[in-house]
């Protein structure tokens, strides 16, 4: 593929969102949403990105990190400034120039792949993704004159009666020739009704000046899908929901009510592990093959679980590892614990890893046998193979020797 540069638009300001958190960072599946619009730019071998951001650049910049370039616009003057803004890094540059916009999680790396394609084969000026949709309200309509040539862009703002009724709309992904572009972006006027810049009218510009404009039309109306409020904040959540649950299943992984599994964005899970119903898998988690994990299970970030491991009902493991073939079946509660293989959990055991300052960590060995409704105040280890009485209280810091027997509260060994 020829060579692609990357502008995402990011400085908008997101008010339906309601929100002090910059739109492009709710997160999606345990994403911020800008992540899946970053994938689409590396889904097309785009090396270099730029990231124009204005409203709450500080946080943007931040949570991004320093992957990407990023260029402040200080005044939201609409998308041709935005773009604009960017021209000082493409003077020397005569490849593609792709767009895409910050808020749009579901869009695809394949699409935009065929728009880049497209664009490149056709050795076109601009070539612009749309949609055919049933309700454009909202969208660029693309005009078109009788033979079918596009002649603009409309925003719906701007557009006759007629062109209101358009249904292929833009949908906000485009590929220009470097030059043809920074070129036009100096010619674009404000737009009388919006006081603002459009992006969209480089293409009326483009044409006037005998350029080649391509479009790419999609079937797909998730493609178009922009995030502007908490509604399309949940839609978007659910869309995601559903394709990492079937990439899962797609694995080897049985799910048995995707209904009610929540399992955010980069988590792996290993072949022919169940997954129960109402359970909670979030980012970053790791679990192994042939585990059994829920009904109502929720396993929060940074924990890693090993093979064969069951992990039951009204449980929860945070910042935990725990080994092979062990279990935890019943109302306990692991956090910051590094636990073993073969290790059992009894019913409504937890370890108490907050002391109301710090995470404290658990270390309980290999074949460690933990009776119901023990306590394990952290910090503290639990050798390997030992064994804790029911209804146990551990103290902290009073480590239990490896093969010992320890009972009471609080406990003490009784047999090493
Ligand atoms: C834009 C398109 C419209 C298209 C729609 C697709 C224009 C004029 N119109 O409209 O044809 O159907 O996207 O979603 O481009 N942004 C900035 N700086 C600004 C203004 C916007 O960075 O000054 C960013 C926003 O954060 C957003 C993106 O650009 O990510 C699109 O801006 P938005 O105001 O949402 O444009 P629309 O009115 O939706
Ligand atoms: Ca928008």
């Amino acid at each position: 593929m020829s060579d692609v540069r990357t502008i995402i638009l990011a400085a908008g300001k997101g008010t339906r969102m309601k929100s002090e958190t910059p739109k492009v960072l709710h997160p999606v599946a345990g994403r911020a949403i800008i992540q899946y619009v970053l994938d689409v730019a590396r889904g097309v071998r785009s090396l270099t990105n730029y990231v124009v951001v204005g409203h709450g650049a500080a946080k943007v910049k931040q949570s991004v990190g320093d992957t990407v370039t990023y260029v402040l616009q200080d005044k939201l003057l609409g998308t041709a400034d935005a773009v604009n803004r960017c021209a000082a890094y493409f003077k020397n540059y005569s490849g593609t120039v792709l767009i895409l916009c910050g808020d749009t999680p579901l869009l695809s790396s394949e699409v935009v792949r065929e728009l880049v394609r497209k664009h490149t084969q056709a050795k076109a000026s601009a070539s612009i993704l749309t949609a055919e949709i049933n309700n454009p309200q909202g969208y660029g309509r693309m005009v078109r004159d009788a033979a079918g040539d596009l002649m603009a862009i409309r925003e719906q703002k701007d557009a006759s009666v007629e062109e209101d009724k358009i249904k292929e709309i833009n949908v906000g992904v485009y590929c220009f020739n470097s030059k043809d572009l920074f070129d036009a972006l100096t010619k674009v006027k404000l737009n009388p009704n919006k006081k603002e810049f459009y992006l969209t009218d480089v293409v009326e510009l483009l044409l006037a000046a005998g350029k080649r404009v391509g479009t790419l039309t999609t079937s797909d109306e998730t493609v178009a899908f922009g995030v502007n409020s908490r509604e399309d904040l949940a839609q978007a959540e659910a869309v995601i929901r559903q394709r990492i649950l079937k990439m899962h299943m797609v694995q080897g992984v049985s799910i048995v009510d995707p209904t009610t599994t929540y399992i955010e964005a980069n988590v792996k899970i290993g072949q022919d592990t169940v997954i129960n119903p109402c359970s909670f898998i979030y980012a970053g988690v790791k679990i192994g093959r042939n585990c059994q994990i829920g009904p109502m299970a929720r396993i929060r970030p940074g924990s890693k679980i090993g093979d064969g491991t069951q992990i039951g009902n009204f449980t929860e493991v945070s910042r935990t590892t725990i080994g092979n073939n062990s279990m935890m079946k019943h109302f306990s509660f692991l956090g910051d614990a590094q636990v073993g293989g073969n290790v059992n959990i009894g019913a409504g055991a937890i370890t108490a890893n907050y002391d109301g300052k710090n995470k404290n960590i658990s270390k309980i060995g290999d074949g460690a046998f933990i009776g119901s409704d023990a306590v394990l105040v952290a910090p503290v280890v639990i050798g390997k193979k030992a064994m804790i009485g029911a209804g146990s209280l551990v103290t902290r810091g009073k480590n239990i020797p490896a093969g010992s027997l320890a009972l009471g509260a609080p406990a003490r060994v009784i047999r090493k």
